[in-house]
């Protein structure tokens, strides 16, 4: 079977038919049990039954990056890493990019349907109108250091916005649930451009509700003296169609570390917060500024075959290749790929890393190391190139990534919210230490 998100019913991914079990024999004490398989996976509770006598504490699983296990049951997004391909609410991500908007794509993920023209507008209209953050968050953001990085400020102010909203603990109540949806999506941009015009010493510029989503965020970083600005609406489209391409991807790190920090029942701000601190990771969001990183470590073509061989002697990783379920060139980078050229058109920048990027991954692709390693392209190999051309410094791109992360993030914790199956996450260890251990005196101790 494929390495995909495993699909319920329809047939569509698992069929499941006839006897559906696992029979294990415990080799240890000759005894056999059988393991119910469902949707093509057991659960690892029922191996707990599995003992060598009443004392013991039953069969564990161990999955260390839980490389095999389902954590959760979930109808947002699909993926099919052998195939590459991957759906919103069942609706492929090249035909969102093609005839939706971001915040649609948002409203998709949150809602599970697509809206209608007055849900849509309702939707646009609310999200437009809670733009604008506490004066006192913009004091809070001016007491970071000259030169935080915006990742670390985003994190940051995003937790702290739960202390300007301490009605959202009620997480049950279904107002209260929207209006946090609503507030973060609306304010993440906000936020975003703070963070980044405060590492460039500029002033904070306040949202501009006459603009788009993009627009206004163009606006937010980018507008100086002028007395409004205007987003070219050719990089106002480039922008959307990244924010879509970056919304959800299941289960990431990102994802799972707001499912496991909003399993405790906690606000949807700090849990949110959770899944900023995951993005902000190199092997993840921080994937994009690694890349473009690298290619300026790189610095010229001639040097990419040394460069590769650093990669393939396990020295170091080409960054914006390789990914745990896609085994296949991943669909978002095609499609970002193709808005590169386009950018730099309307920016009129030529970018010395374009052609780097271009020859590395030709290269790559020709390559048995990564070719038997099934490493392709991901989301972040091109992305940043994007960014770089829209002027936006490397330390934020991160920031760039987790704006439009903030729907996905926001539909899994309202998935996980109303999972009848939900628990407190807990995994379990394997404890390797000493036990029953002297406690030896302060002056004994060599
Ligand atoms: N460069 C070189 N070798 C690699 C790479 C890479 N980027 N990725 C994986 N490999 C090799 C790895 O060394 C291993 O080889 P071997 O079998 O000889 O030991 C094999 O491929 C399997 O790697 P793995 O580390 O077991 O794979 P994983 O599923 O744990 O890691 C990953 C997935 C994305 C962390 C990894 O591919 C990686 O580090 N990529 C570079 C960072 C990156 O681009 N991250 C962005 C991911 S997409 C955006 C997002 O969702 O955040």
């Amino acid at each position: 079977m494929s390495e995909q998100s495993r699909s319920e019913g329809n047939g569509k991914a698992t069929a499941v038919e006839g006897k559906n079990s696992l029979t294990v024999t415990d080799n240890r004490t000759g005894k056999t049990y059988d393991i119910e398989i469902k949707d093509g996976t057991v659960r690892a509770m029922d191996f707990r039954q599995i003992k060598v006598d009443d004392d013991d504490f039953g069969l564990m699983t161990y999955d260390p990056g839980f490389t095999n296990t389902a954590s959760c049951r979930s109808a947002i997004t699909y993926i099919d890493g052998e195939r590459g391909i991957l759906q919103h609410r069942g609706i492929p991500i090249e035909e969102l990019c093609e005839k939706s908007t971001y915040l649609e794509v948002a409203y998709l993920l949150i809602h599970g349907h697509l809206p209608t023209q007055k849900e849509l507008d309702g939707w646009v209209y609310e999200i437009t109108h809670h733009t604008y953050v506490h004066e006192n968050m913009k004091s809070f953001m001016q007491g970071f250091r000259h030169d935080a990085h915006p990742m670390g400020m985003l994190l940051a102010s995003v937790g702290a916005l739960s202390t300007f909203y301490p009605e959202a603990k009620n997480i049950d109540d279904e107002e209260q649930q929207h209006l946090a949806a609503v507030r973060l999506i609306a304010k993440m941009p906000t936020l975003a451009a703070f963070a980044y015009r405060h590492s460039l010493g500029l002033p904070y510029v306040y949202p501009d509700n006459d603009l788009s989503y993009a627009g206004n965020l163009l606006s937010m970083l980018f507008k100086m003296a002028e007395p409004r600005y205007e987003p070219d609406p050719r990089l106002e489209k480039a922008l959307d169609t990244l924010f879509i391409l970056h919304a959800d991807h299941e289960q990431n790190c990102s994802a799972a570390a707001v499912r496991v920090v909003g399993s405790s029942r906690v606000d949807p701000y700090t849990a949110i917060a959770a899944g900023v601190a995951g993005l902000y990771g190199p092997l993840h969001g921080g994937a994009n500024v690694a890349v473009l990183k690298m290619l300026q470590r790189i610095g010229k073509v001639e040097n990419i075959p040394d460069f590769l061989e650093t990669v393939k002697q396990g020295k170091e990783r080409l960054m914006g290749f390789g990914h745990r379920v896609y085994k296949n060139y991943d669909p978002r980078a095609r499609i970002i790929k193709s808005h590169v050229d386009e950018v730099l058109e309307v920016t009129g920048k030529n970018s010395p890393w374009l052609e780097i990027a271009v020859e590395l991954e030709k290269r790559a692709l020709d390559d048995e190391y990564f070719t038997s390693r099934k490493l392709y392209p991901n989301v972040d190999f091109y992305s940043g190139l994007i960014y770089e051309a829209l002027g936006i410094p490397t330390d934020a791109f991160t920031v760039m990534f987790a704006i439009p992360r903030t729907s996905g993030w926001i539909a899994q914790w309202l998935e996980m919210l109303h999972d009848p199956e939900l628990k407190i996450a807990r995994p379990r260890q394997i404890y390797t230490g000493e036990l029953n251990q002297r406690y030896v005196p302060i002056e004994e101790r060599g």
